[in-house]
């Protein structure tokens, strides 16, 4: 695990897109797992002003997203297929049968959940997978005691991650319980993972993920068994970790070519 502070959720975002258009540069037709929250919308923006600038090509990208509300519709302006149309799609080139989102409408949600996760072998594998965490240490939708080894499928949300997305929806609206997930297992899969987290509220689930014990209580200190996971952080999201120095000393040790 590779932890990166960065002064503030601009830096550290402006540092992931550099990781993510630096795989593009090796692999033009890379398979990008996507995340939603509010997280990564700065890194998202970064990308499309790259891609702006011709600096970045997405036509030859593929990308599964990691979840959605079970009963909403893709055009649902809390869904998290509307996020990201908004968000990051319709700003750039990445083909519309490239893009893979769980759709959370399906009737059948076991068969829906096999047929992406073969959509996913069938595409070679995620080289990256993008992700945010909870403040109760989960990844995707894949609450507390998830199975470490799980697959995609329905999950139930905990009552901190309803209060925490909550916001997305309108008043008269109510947050569906209930989500469809990549598994920690399906994630643990992927080439490498960007795990981005910034501001206070995630210092806690970051210091447990990261120098906590390997636990289900904590999705997230699975990656701790990934070759190849970047953690980005802020330093408010690193005020817990009782070895920052160590990781920001390393960090700034590397030459350029190592960091991204
Ligand atoms: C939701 C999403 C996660 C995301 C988390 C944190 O639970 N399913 O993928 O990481 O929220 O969201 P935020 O980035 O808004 O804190």
């Amino acid at each position: 695990m590779e932890v990166i502070i960065q002064p503030d959720p601009g830096s550290g975002s402006v540092l992931a897109a550099q990781i993510i258009s630096n795989l593009l540069k090796r692999k033009p037709n890379a398979v990008l797992g996507l995340a939603t929250g509010n997280t990564p919308l700065r890194l998202y923006k970064e990308l499309i002003d790259m891609y702006k600038r011709g600096e970045i090509d997405f036509s030859r990208v593929t990308t599964f997203n990691l979840d959605e509300y079970v009963g909403l519709p893709c055009d649902h302006p809390a869904s998290y297929n509307y996020f990201m149309y908004e968000n990051f799609f319709k700003h750039v080139n990445i083909p519309k049968n490239q893009i893979h989102i769980p759709d959370g409408a399906v009737e059948d949600i076991p068969a829906f959940c096999l047929a992406y996760e073969q959509a996913i072998k069938d595409a070679g594998g995620i080289d990256l997978q993008l992700l945010g965490i909870g403040r109760d240490g989960h990844i995707g939708f894949n609450e507390p005691v998830s199975s470490l080894s799980s697959r995609t499928r329905i999950k139930t949300l905990m009552e901190q991650t309803l209060k925490d997305n909550e916001t997305f929806f309108e008043r008269e609206d109510h947050i569906p319980h209930h989500v469809i997930t990549m598994g920690i297992g399906t994630v643990m899969e992927s080439g490498s993972i960007l795990l981005l987290a910034f501001g206070t509220g995630k210092a806690h689930s970051i210091a447990q993920t990261v120098e906590g014990p390997l636990t289900a209580m904590v999705p997230a200190s699975i990656l701790q068994l990934h070759p190849h996971a970047k953690i980005i952080l802020d330093k408010d999201a690193a005020t817990h970790l009782s070895r920052a120095a160590y990781y920001q000393t390393t960090y700034d040790g590397k030459p350029d070519w190592q960091k991204f």
